[in-house]
């Protein structure tokens, strides 16, 4: 019989969450208004601290996109992003008609370089082409480090945004992540680290921000009895009855995390040591969720490179997959400015995200392990 498929990242309920979304049923409130939406919204922020206001909508991707609204941004500007992410954090730029500014990465975590943000926001003050707005990429569960980017951004007037899709759980020098920006997004995709089936939701400092956002996700209605609308909307409202399971998952966000985090260290542990395999480390600054487990090869030491070794897992039923594809070398972006651009694509050939569902079980690990064990001592082997 072949072995059970293995995926990269599954959802992981707590068991709180059927019986949410059946209250949902039982009080028929089943649209997108609801005590669970409310709820949801004031547990978040206060799970992240109390300092933020939320707004939960039906994806990461329409949380940015009202971020970039709410911001200004407008057809021709530039905003930055960080080039190593997934394409939601780069789409809303399009949907408001606005150029992303492709930013490397630096190597240790991925994340956008502060260095090259520093850099890149002089050139442009000089030549008089400041971006609209920035948006910093928490990546695979680890915070970029803020303070620097910050204050480079704060320097130059320009508003700063975390797409903290990836990093839900992780701190930043003891902040919880989604508070180190005046504008955040969360993602409750079913990849994620907690999930609503598909969802998102805005944090923001401001709460007439918040409310002009919320207008915008609910159709633009106005306060008005009969269908009055003097500005364009959006339907990205989440429904109650996701809200309720939202609820759910949060009341597990930090055993999902201890989770996600003993899988790496079983990783390290029992990989660490195999001659051109590598891990992603932890930065100083925080704690790494470890919401997707990454490992690098290293191409003078082995001659297995990452597509060998997924395809290697793939033979044998084991989902894997390699770093995100920089933004800047996607068909979709040719021509954006880049700022460097080397780091993302060095880490986008050689690297690999293992298996990492909080579910994962031990025996399953032991699977994805030895399969890698035996790919990395017998490059033959993948083939076989
Ligand atoms: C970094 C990043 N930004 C944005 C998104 C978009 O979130 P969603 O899928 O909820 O639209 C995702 C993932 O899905 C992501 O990984």
């Amino acid at each position: 019989m072949a072995s059970e498929r293995i995926y990269l990242s599954v959802p992981h309920m707590g068991g709180d969450e059927l019986s949410l979304i059946h209250d949902a049923f039982s009080s028929n409130w089943l649209s997108t208004v609801g005590p669970h939406i409310d709820a949801f919204e004031t547990e978040m922020s206060a799970a992240i601290g109390g300092t933020r206001h939320a707004l939960a909508v039906s994806s990461g991707t329409a949380a940015l996109h009202l971020i970039l609204r709410a911001i200004g941004v407008e057809r021709g500007d530039h905003v930055a992003v960080s080039t190593l992410t997934f394409a939601g954090s780069v789409f809303p730029i399009l949907y408001q008609g606005a150029i992303p500014v492709l930013i490397d990465s630096e190597s240790a975590s991925g994340n956008i370089d502060p260095a090259l943000v520093r850099q890149y926001l002089a050139d442009a003050a000089r030549r008089g082409a400041l971006p609209k707005a920035l948006i910093a990429v928490h990546l695979y569960g680890q915070h970029a480090e803020m303070d620097s980017i910050a204050t480079a951004c704060a320097e130059y007037g320009v508003p700063l945004v975390e797409d903290a899709a990836e990093s839900l759980g992780a701190t930043y020098k003891g902040r919880e992540t989604g508070t180190t920006a005046p504008y955040a997004l969360l993602s409750f995709n079913g990849n994620k680290i907690i999930t609503t089936s598909g969802g998102g939701m805005v944090l923001v400092e401001d709460p007439v921000q918040l409310q002009r956002m919320k207008k915008w996700a609910s159709q633009s209605r106005e306060a008005a009895v009969e269908y009055l609308h003097v500005e364009p909307g959006y339907n990205y409202r989440m429904s109650n009855v996701l809200a309720g399971m939202g609820r759910g998952q949060l009341r597990v966000l930090r055993d999902r995390v201890n989770q996600r985090r003993a899988v790496f260290a079983r990783y390290l542990t029992m990989l660490g040591d195999v001659p051109g395999l590598s891990f992603q480390s932890e930065a100083s600054w925080g704690t790494h969720t470890r919401w997707l487990s990454v490992c690098y090869l290293d191409p003078m030491t082995t001659p297995v490179a990452p597509l060998d070794l997924i395809d290697a897992l793939t033979a044998h039923n084991i989902e894997a997959r390699p770093v995100w594809r920089p933004m800047h070398t996607q068909p979709l972006f040719h021509g954006a400015p880049v700022i460097g651009g080397d780091v993302a694509e060095r880490l986008y050939r050689t690297g690999i995200c293992l298996p990492s569902s909080s579910s994962l079980s031990s025996s399953d690990q032991d699977r994805v392990v030895s399969l890698i064990l035996n790919t990395m001592a017998d490059p033959a082997h993948r083939s076989r």
